[in-house]
């Protein structure tokens, strides 16, 4: 019999609602970004983010059943991103994926956000196993090792700032747009690498950080400031991405090589990045590593990955009842163990 999981997916500035059957097909999903009303402030602004959820939610929800021939009562169950993230965002979503649990007596499966986002990856292939996952993201920089699905064996991740924070900062001192990825992918096809970045944390383990680096772009644009130097921005976007690009591949094709295997997957909002995913390809290639990572529809935030994630919890017999909470912050890591025991 088919499953069709209903997810939901608020953790940040985007509201959104998907339907997924079997766990890799997409029937339909709806993203409502805030994008805009927060690239005034430079940044996600938690209370507005909340508010704002409040009142699209049932819009969302209504706009995704609009047409379909699917109806609350073809749900198997209702797959919610519980954490991380903005507290007060993830509480709207979950607060609906409870009430409609209950209204309609449907299981309750709760995801954990970078679950998630790996799970993307299964809308584009079937996830063969074993593998590397690397998520990037605006909040993580993490290489997992999966043997199964839903195993997730952490291998490394970043000390301080996550790889799409250190984006947003280096953005924001150029005087770009939030967010800032975007326009540094896009400002580094138009410069040449000239100045010279420190590699970040260049060593034997898997771990990653970011904090040096920002701070190393962000003296270079005082100091030159201080000067009366003008900033050569699109060869500083360049060149910092192209550090960027070096540091993680280069771990992570090291951990795919210490691991034998054969399969990488990228996904989060980072996974979005041009030169990253064109630097993949080609290593990937020459090693005969089967590489994918999911258009960038699924990379950024959506509820699409969420449900596809939840289809797999919900064979793996994840469960909540009504006192599941939001959590800010919380280890991909412990989660699998939490919500099967509470069965
Ligand atoms: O996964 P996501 O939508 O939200 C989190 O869970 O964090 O990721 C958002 C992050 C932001 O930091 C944004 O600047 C970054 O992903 N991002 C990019 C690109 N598109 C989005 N970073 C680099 N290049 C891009 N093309
Ligand atoms: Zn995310």
């Amino acid at each position: 019999m088919d499953v069709y999981i209903l997810g939901i997916e608020s953790s940040c500035d985007e509201m959104s609602a998907s339907i997924i059957k079997n766990g890799n097909t997409e029937i339909k999903t709806i993203v409502l970004s805030q994008m805009d009303i927060h690239k005034k402030y430079g940044g996600v602004v938690p209370e507005i983010a909340s508010r704002c959820h409040i009142e699209s939610a049932t819009m969302v929800l209504d706009e995704l059943f609009d047409g379909l021939n699917i109806t609350m009562d073809d749900i198997t169950a209702i797959a919610v991103t519980y954490g991380p993230g903005l507290i007060g965002s993830l509480l709207v979503g979950l607060q609906i994926a409870k009430t409609l649990a209950f209204v309609y007596n449907k299981p309750l499966i709760p995801v954990h956000h970078i679950a998630g986002h790996i799970y993307a990856n299964n809308l584009v292939e079937d996830m063969k196993f074993p593998l590397i996952s690397l998520v990037v993201s605006g909040g993580h920089t993490d290489i997992i090792y999966m043997k199964d699905h839903f195993e997730f064996e952490k291998i490394g991740g970043t000390l301080d700032d996550a790889v799409g924070e250190c984006y947003d900062k280096v953005a924001r001192v150029l005087d770009l747009p939030y967010p800032g990825g975007p326009q540094i992918d896009r400002l580094s096809k138009e410069g040449n690498d000239t100045y010279k970045l420190p590699l970040p944390l260049d060593d034997e383990t898997f771990n990653f950080s970011f904090s040096g680096l920002k701070s190393a772009v962000i003296n270079l644009v005082h100091n030159e400031e201080q000067r009366g130097n003008q900033i050569n921005k699109a060869d500083l976007a360049t060149s910092f991405q192209n550090t960027v690009v070096k540091i993680i591949t280069k771990k992570t094709m090291k951990a795919i090589e210490k691991y034998n295997v054969n399969k990488l997957i990228m996904s989060g909002g980072v996974a979005a990045n041009k030169a990253l995913r064109e630097k993949f390809e080609t290593l990937c290639n020459e090693n005969n590593i089967n590489f994918s990572v999911p258009p960038i529809k699924y990379c950024t935030d959506n509820a699409a990955m969420i449900a596809t994630a939840g289809y797999f919890a919900y064979i793996k017999g994840l469960r909540s009842d009504m006192s599941l909470n939001a959590i800010a912050v919380d280890s991909l890591y412990n989660y699998v163990n939490k919500y099967k025991s509470s069965n």
